[in-house]
């Protein structure tokens, strides 16, 4: 969808839909001056509890001719006084719901109006760009019934000053990234290859000019990221190690590191998972595909940061040459790993690459994004995603950077205590402790490989993908990771 900018009113602005904003307990100028318009209408509504300002609410009327907009779509924003940046993206996501149940694809937008500053329109635009997302690639049938939005236009009442503008841009940038990175998680196994993600690092780095390398199975065999080639070598489709790099901060200044677990998909090795549900793990790259978009937004926006995005990726499959219980493997970092359950593979691919990291780059911070327990679904649901790290200060950002974004984030703890359960009779670690605690015995785990550099963990399991609609994010994948990041790095 295309965002277009007017100075014009929207009491004379022509449209098949103005979408408005009004409260529970406020309904506001323009929402006076509709009702005004429309001979009473909307108050007579309002009296009846029709309209009724609740949050989440939309209700569309036809404006008969008496209004130059032919639907007025008003959009409750629930009570004045709580408005937030997340209301007002859930406001804008609801408005474009409506506005696909009518199968109107080009609109006018009064709604940032209900907010104040500039803030306001980089919430609605966002709400509403990432609300109208499809994905319908691999649909052949019905092409040109399938609905698709084409242009929202912002009403800027007084023509939009230059901060308003920029707002625009800002969210246009941010959920064009986001489109990648659910496009990325949406993609089939079949498609979404390690090979493929190599080549979207690669086009991302041609496109903005990025530092980008992809590390093939002789170079990773040379540099012994064994744990990440144990994972890897029982498909056909070989690991890699993809490293992108943005440079928008002084030359000296350390980079922040940010890696994303890239299984393109999880089968669980020779500990196979079961058949029911199997094919949800193509997902198991969401936290690769984050790392990946959150690069493009961040060379889009020339964020005055230095950033390296790290992919381990790998295919998890059975094989005769697959790695399997039992084994003992000897990471980059010369930890040994006693293999109890190849599924836990995530964290293996990871220790390898935030041991790369380290080495490579001598990061300030490093952030790693993976879809790394089924435990983490079972203690957040699909609400929040796990964070883990060994500094509250940058664990405290991230979740003030949740908050604001929407995408929000709770803490577990990494004491000692739980390291017990992945101590080994054989070697230094096993890779997979009992299923008690199972998030944290994954995230103490990866501890033991990045030193004392300050590093956070996000468990994104449950949030990387999603079965229930929310206002704007629809069904599958949700993109999760990367509106935090951006949130992150440009408050930073
Ligand atoms: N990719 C899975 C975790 C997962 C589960 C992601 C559900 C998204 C939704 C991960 O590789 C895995 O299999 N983890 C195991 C670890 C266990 C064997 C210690 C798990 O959670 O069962
Ligand atoms: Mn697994
Ligand atoms: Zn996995």
């Amino acid at each position: 969808m295309k965002i277009e900018t007017s100075s014009a009113s929207p009491l004379e602005h022509g449209t098949p839909a103005l979408v408005i904003g009004y409260f529970q307990d406020a309904k506001g100028e323009l929402f006076s001056q509709c009702d005004a318009a429309l001979d009473g209408l909307l108050e007579r509504l309002a009296a009846t509890k029709e309209l009724n300002g609740k949050h989440n609410s939309t209700r569309l009327i036809h404006t008969m001719g008496r209004l130059p907009a032919e639907r007025l779509l008003l959009v409750g924003l629930g009570k004045q006084g709580e408005l937030t940046g997340e209301r007002l993206r859930q406001g804008a996501g609801n408005a474009m719901q409506a506005l696909r149940g009518v199968r109107v694809a080009s609109f006018a937008s009064a709604l940032h109006l209900s907010g104040t500053s500039d803030s306001a329109v980089e919430a609605v635009c966002t709400g509403a760009l990432l609300g109208s997302y499809t994905f319908d690639a691999y649909k052949t049938k019905e092409k040109e019934e399938r609905f698709s939005f084409d242009t929202m236009t912002i009403l800027f009442a007084e023509g939009g000053n230059e901060g308003a503008h920029a707002a625009v841009q800002r969210a246009e940038a941010i959920c064009n990234a986001v489109q990648l990175t659910r496009n990325l998680v949406s993609h089939p196994g079949n498609v979404v290859t390690p090979a493929y993600l190599s080549a979207t690092a690669r086009e991302l780095s041609e496109r903005y000019g990025l530092g980008c390398r992809v590390l093939e199975m002789d170079e990773l065999k040379e540099l012994r990221l064994n744990a990440l080639i144990a994972v890897g070598k029982g498909s056909v489709e070989l690991p890699r190690l993809v490293t992108l790099e943005y440079r928008g901060g002084e030359e000296k200044d350390p980079p922040v590191v940010l890696v994303g677990k890239g299984v393109t998909f999880d089968s669980g090795g020779i500990s196979i998972k079961p058949g029911q549900g199997m094919e949800a793990m193509k997902m198991d790259m969401a936290g690769a595909a984050a790392v990946l978009g959150t690069l493009q937004a961040v060379a889009e926006m020339k964020l005055a940061v230095n950033v390296v995005g790290i992919i381990p990726t790998a295919e998890n499959m059975p094989d005769s040459n697959a790695f399997k219980p039992g084994d003992v493997l000897t990471a980059m970092s010369g930890t040994t790993i006693e293999i109890t359950n190849t599924d836990a593979e995530g964290r293996l691919i990871l220790c390898d690459a935030l041991h790369y990291a380290l080495t490579n780059y001598k990061p300030s911070l490093m952030i790693d994004l993976a879809t790394l327990t089924g435990a983490c679904v079972v203690a957040l649901g699909h609400e929040a995603s796990g964070i883990m790290g060994n500094n509250a200060e940058l664990v405290e950002a991230l979740k003030g950077a949740g908050e604001r974004c929407g995408e929000r984030i709770w803490e577990l703890p990494l004491w000692d205590e739980y390291g017990e359960a992945m101590k080994s009779e054989i070697a230094d670690l096993k890779n997979a402790g009992s299923r008690d605690g199972g998030t944290i015995n994954a995230g103490w785990f990866l501890k033991q490989f990045v030193g004392s550099t300050p590093w956070a963990h996000l468990d994104i399991a449950g949030t990387a993908w999603t079965d229930k609609a929310r206002p704007y994010t629809p069904k599958g994948a949700t993109g999760v990771g990367v509106r935090l990041l951006i949130e992150y790095l440009s408050s930073k």
